[in-house]
């Protein structure tokens, strides 16, 4: 077992509360429903952002079945050497998620199939909201999916608000499935589609104002 594993999320988020932002890591149901988009066949490339102790990280091992790639791309750095020495079939960088295009060419792709984040959205200021989402359009495939959660709670909330509008405007397509209940605590997950060209989403342009026939739908 890990040194982060016996020491617990609980104190990694004690050490760094404002980039852990959680106090317990995700469950099985929700990383099922995260992981979902994943193809079951092929081999695509998997970007994932914000691993932690790993509890998407499984979900992904599991879906992809010795397929294709995984990439994960951790902040702290011991979770990041934890995440390495319990799945060494994943590529792990230790770096900001921002730097995904470079993660991505260092591993010899342009652009991941699915990218699944376990980022604290909620606890980023709006420009950072933007400059990740930018990162991540231009690390997807025209085709590609975006898969983000967020907890139930706090949906009204304005950090959240601003994050479902900030996916409208990066996506064409941006669906929430039903609250999964079995998750400590309740959290959905986003969907997003057909990632939108950079001119229309560069800040100060057309950012914040969105597209209002974008689909926020719930299944
Ligand atoms: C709420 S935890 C989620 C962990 C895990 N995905 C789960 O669901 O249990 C957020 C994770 O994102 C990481 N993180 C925060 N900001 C980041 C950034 N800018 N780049 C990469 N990782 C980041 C944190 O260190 C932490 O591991």
């Amino acid at each position: 077992m890990t040194t982060v594993h016996r020491s617990g999320f609980l104190s990694e988020f004690l050490r760094a509360p404002g980039t852990v932002a959680a106090i317990t890591p995700s469950g099985p149901s929700l990383a099922d429903a995260v992981t979902i988009p994943i193809p079951r066949d092929g081999d695509p490339v998997v970007l994932e952002l914000g691993p932690g102790t790993g509890a998407f990280t499984l979900a992904v091992q599991q879906r992809l079945a010795g397929r294709g790639h995984h990439l994960a791309i951790e902040i702290n750095e011991r979770f990041a050497a934890a995440l390495a020495a319990d799945f060494p079939r994943v590529r792990v960088a230790t770096a900001d998620a921002c730097e995904l295009q470079n993660v991505l060419t260092a591993s010899g792709f342009e652009q991941a199939d699915v990218i699944v984040s376990g980022l604290p959205w909620a606890a980023f200021a709006p420009g950072r909201q933007d400059d990740l989402l930018a990162a991540i359009v231009g690390g997807l495939t025209p085709g590609g999916v975006f898969c983000t959660f967020a907890y139930t709670s706090t949906r009204w909330m304005p950090p959240a608000r601003r994050l479902r509008q900030r996916l409208a405007d990066h996506f064409d397509e941006v669906l929430a499935c039903r609250t999964v209940w079995a998750n400590v605590p309740p959290a959905f997950v986003y969907y997003c589609r057909r990632p939108r060209p950079r001119r229309l989403t560069d800040r100060g342009a057309t950012a914040g104002t969105g597209d209002r026939h974008a689909t926020v739908v719930t299944r």
